[in-house]
């Protein structure tokens, strides 16, 4: 819908289990983000960024709520137009990286672009040129196993860029590098939300990485605060 913000999230609510066991992470958690915001996420260990990040995307259906990226319900998608809307709309950094074990990182870089039907010379072509963009010339046919826990971030980055999706969702993506490779991802992070009208959201634990966004909110069970 023109004029819509990229991202809407509505009185989102989730919890897991049921009876006792139940837990509640948060309800009435509303968020918008329109084409500039860089927004970092801050709260402690467990009290549901990733889970967010997960509905904000599609990979997870809140309890009560609703998410639209773009103007698109992501409830009023079935299973193939919401894969292909999210592949064409969102870049996603996972914590765990979640790089396919037999690909190498050219190839896992590419993956998007191969799914959205580049053909193989041009995907990879990209793809290496992303790697050398995060220092990874020299690891390009290299498989994930032998790559450092920094290294296959800074893979799944440039997998999340590559398709140039004008919404950024990462969950602590700097929390395996350096300083100066913290500071170089964010850049190209918020360099392609910038060229592509589009917004960064990222969840960090590093004060350093949540200072450059220009909005700072706090996860808890009321939903999300200023800080
Ligand atoms: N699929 C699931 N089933 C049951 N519990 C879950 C599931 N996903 C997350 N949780 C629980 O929800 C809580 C929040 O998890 P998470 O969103 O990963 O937190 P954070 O990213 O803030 O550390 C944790 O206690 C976790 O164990
Ligand atoms: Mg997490």
């Amino acid at each position: 819908m023109p004029g819509e913000p990229l991202l809407v999230a509505e009185s989102l609510a989730r919890g897991f289990g049921e009876g006792e066991a139940r837990l509640e992470l948060f309800s009435g958690l509303s968020l918008t983000l329109g084409v500039g915001d860089a927004v970092a996420i801050v709260g402690p260990s467990g009290c549901g960024k990733s889970t967010l990040l997960h509905l904000l995307a599609g990979l997870d259906r809140p309890d009560a709520g609703r998410v639209a990226v773009d103007g698109r319900d992501w409830e009023t998608l079935a299973p193939e137009p919401k894969a292909k809307w999210r592949g064409e709309s969102v870049g996603f950094v996972f914590q765990l990286h979640h790089l396919l074990p037999e690909l190498t990182a050219e190839e896992n870089v590419a993956l998007p672009l191969f799914l959205a039907g580049v053909g193989d010379s041009a995907a990879r072509a990209s793809a290496r040129e992303l790697l050398a963009r995060v220092g990874l010339v020299r690891q390009a046919g290299s498989l994930p196993r032998v790559l450092s826990g920094g290294e296959r971030q800074r893979v799944a980055i440039a997998r999340a860029v590559v398709r140039r999706p004008r919404l950024l969702l990462c969950d602590e993506p700097t929390g395996s590098l350096d300083a100066a490779h913290a500071a170089d991802v964010l850049e190209l992070l918020l360099g392609t939300a910038r060229e592509r009208a589009g917004a960064l959201l990222l969840v960090t634990h590093d004060p350093g990485v949540a200072a450059r966004c220009g909005t700072v909110l706090t996860l808890s069970p009321g939903g999300l605060a200023a800080s």
